[in-house]
Formats: C-alpha cells, structure tokens, sequence
C-alpha cells in the first residue's frame, strides 16, 4: 500500500483524503501549522498528525503539499531531498521565482510532480479532449471560459483566509485563473499572448483582484478569452471551445458545476447531454489523484507537471503585468 503525508489540512486536503481512501493510499501523516485543522481532519479519517514534517516524509512514498501557495518550498524541497513523490495543489506558487526554484530542483530529482489541475480530469472535459483527438471539432478558433459567482471576501469577514490575508493573498488571477488557463491551454493550445484588465473591490487589499477580463492568443492561431469574477451576485458558468468543424460548451448554474454538455457539428448532428456533475462529491479530486497513482506505479508522465504549473502561472502573472501597464 502507497503512504502519503498530508501538508496542510484546510477545505481542499478533505477532499484528498476522501479521494485517497478510495484509492487505498494510506494516510500516514497530517500536518499543518494550525494544530486544529490537522487535528479535526486526522479524527475524521482516522489518521495521525505529525509534528515533525520532515520525518513524517521521510518516512512515505509521496507528499501531498496542500498549503496556500506561497507557503511550499521547504515541503517541495524537503520532498525531492529524500526522493518522494509529490502531488501539489494549484497555484505552484505566487510568485514566478518561486516556480522556477521548484521546477528547477525537480528536473534533478526521478520522481512524479503532479500539479492538481482538477478540471482535466472531470467527464466534460474528458468528452471535448477526446472530440478534439479525433478531428470532430476541426481547428480551433475561439476558446473561452466565463465563470462568476459570489467568492472570498465578498460578504464575509475579510481575514478568514488566506485568500485575503495580508502575506498570503494572490488574487483570484493567480489563485482561480490557474483553473481556466490550464483548461484552455490544455485544449486550445499553449498561450503564446495574453492580456487583460483586472480589478479588486476590497479597497483595503489591493493585491486581491477578484474580478479580471483576459484576452489569449494561442499557439495554432486560435484566439481565447477569460471572464470571471468572485464579486459577482450571480453564479453562472460557461466554457467552451468553437471550432472549424464543430462547437462544444459546458456549462453551469454555478460558480463550478458544468452539468450541461451542448456540442453542434458541421455535418448536422448535435449532443445535449445533462452530465451528472459529481464535482461537489469529489470527481475531478479522485480521478486526478487515480490518474497521480497510476503515474507513479506505471511509471509514465503526469503531464500536468510543475513545468505545466509554472507555464500557468506565467500567463497569470501576464495579465496582472499588462493591467498594470493599462494595456
Ligand atoms: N483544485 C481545486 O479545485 C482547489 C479547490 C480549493 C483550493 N485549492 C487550492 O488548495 C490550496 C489550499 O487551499 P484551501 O482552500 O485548502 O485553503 P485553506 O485555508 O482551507 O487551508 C490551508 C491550510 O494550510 C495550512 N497552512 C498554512 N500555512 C502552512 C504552512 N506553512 N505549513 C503547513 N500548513 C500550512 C492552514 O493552517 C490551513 O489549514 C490553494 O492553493 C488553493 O488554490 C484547489
């Protein structure tokens, strides 16, 4: 049986740990600086907290590095130091030094870096990843994601989170982006420009956008587009890809459900099909760290690696940069 330690037992290391136990990975290690949260989350699944992070992962086969992203370099360090496999959360991290000292010390080190992005790995993706495979979609000429809905810091206490805490926060360009960018590049092909506005309406914390309009060029030619806000009364999403040959949009009355796959193809037919969207109970978290175990027993590429992860961030950070510049 696999061991993995868990760094960091917040909102997303709970749905790790039902998804591990699904898989039969046992947990040998929860920890966090917040004794509490490693407490609340060992009891629930019958796992023990460490205190010591280095000897707790000394002693696994693979890490779990959870934490906000600007708080994993020791644990990614620690990790490749003693040859362990390690499944990160997205956002690599914050900033792009950061993401390179990551990626660089990996390159030296034979073990699987999987960054957990979660989208590849649900059924509507998978269904427009296959399409795009065998030609049903043609070239791709547009690509988007629209995503809104209520988010942190809007209506509630501002300090509940790292998400808007004075030396943790990023913004949602760097934090939730890294979700649509990596859709959209792992579909459309890889950004090669990238653009936009940004814009924040907590005034007291002006590194926490939460609102952003992003322009893309990709690679092949094809031209994209981001939409999203975490301020927004209205929850709603739509993503899709428009194609020479045919049309494909997942969407969602939700911030993050896609419960409605609607696609139209140059030669008539078309497909609506409600998909029962498991995401709330855990479908893109479980496939994902199936899809991680699968890497390392087979010994084959994860594909969305650190390298991928700091490609992702590099486009955040892009459009961050040409807000700045106003441009
Ligand atoms: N893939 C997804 O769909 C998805 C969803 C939610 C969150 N996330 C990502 O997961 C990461 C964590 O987010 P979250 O929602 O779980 O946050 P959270 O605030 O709920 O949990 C973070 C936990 O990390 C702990 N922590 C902070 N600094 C630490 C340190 N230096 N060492 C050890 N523990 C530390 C905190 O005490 C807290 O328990 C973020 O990068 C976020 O973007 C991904």
């Amino acid at each position: 049986m696999l061991k993995t330690v868990l760094i960091g037992a917040g909102g997303i290391a709970w749905k790790h740990c039902e998804a591990l136990r699904k898989l039969g990975v046992e947990i040998s290690g929860i920890y966090d600086v917040n004794p509490v949260n490693a407490g609340r989350l060992a009891e629930a699944f019958g796992c023990p907290v460490v205190s010591d992070p280095v000897h707790a992962i000394a002693g696994a086969d693979m890490v779990h590095i959870l934490t906000p992203p600007s708080k994993r370099w020791e644990y990614v360090e620690c990790a490749l130091a003693y040859k362990k496999h390690i499944f990160m959360e997205k956002p690599v991290a914050i900033s792009l030094e950061d993401a390179q000292r990551m990626e660089l010390a990996a390159k030296a080190v034979p073990v699987q870096f999987m960054v957990g992005f979660t989208q590849r790995f649900r059924k509507g993706y998978r269904i427009i990843r296959e399409w795009l495979d065998q030609g049903r979609l043609g070239d791709v000429v547009q690509a988007y994601c629209f995503r809104i809905g209520p988010g942190p810091g809007f209506g509630g206490k501002l300090n509940d989170s790292w998400r808007t805490a004075e030396g943790y926060v990023c913004g949602m360009t760097i934090e939730s982006l890294s979700h649509d960018i990596d859709f959209l590049q792992s579909l459309a092909g890889r950004v090669i420009q990238a653009e936009g506005f940004v814009k924040g309406t907590v005034a007291s914390l002006p590194q926490f956008d939460n609102n952003v309009n992003a322009a893309l060029l990709f690679e092949g030619g094809g031209i994209g587009s981001i939409t999203a806000s975490w301020s927004s009364h209205i929850a709603f999403n739509a993503k899709g890809i428009i194609g020479t040959r045919g049309s494909v949009m997942l969407k969602g009355e939700d911030i993050w459900d896609s419960t409605c796959l609607t696609a139209k193809f140059e030669d008539g037919t078309s497909v609506c099909e409600s998909l029962d969207d498991i995401f709330q109970e855990g479908e893109g978290y479980l496939e994902e760290n199936r899809h991680f175990i699968t890497c390392i027993e087979k010994n084959i590429p994860v594909g969305c690696d650190i390298t991928v992860g700091r490609e992702v961030l590099a486009i955040s950070r892009k459009i961050l940069d040409s807000s700045i510049r106003g441009r």
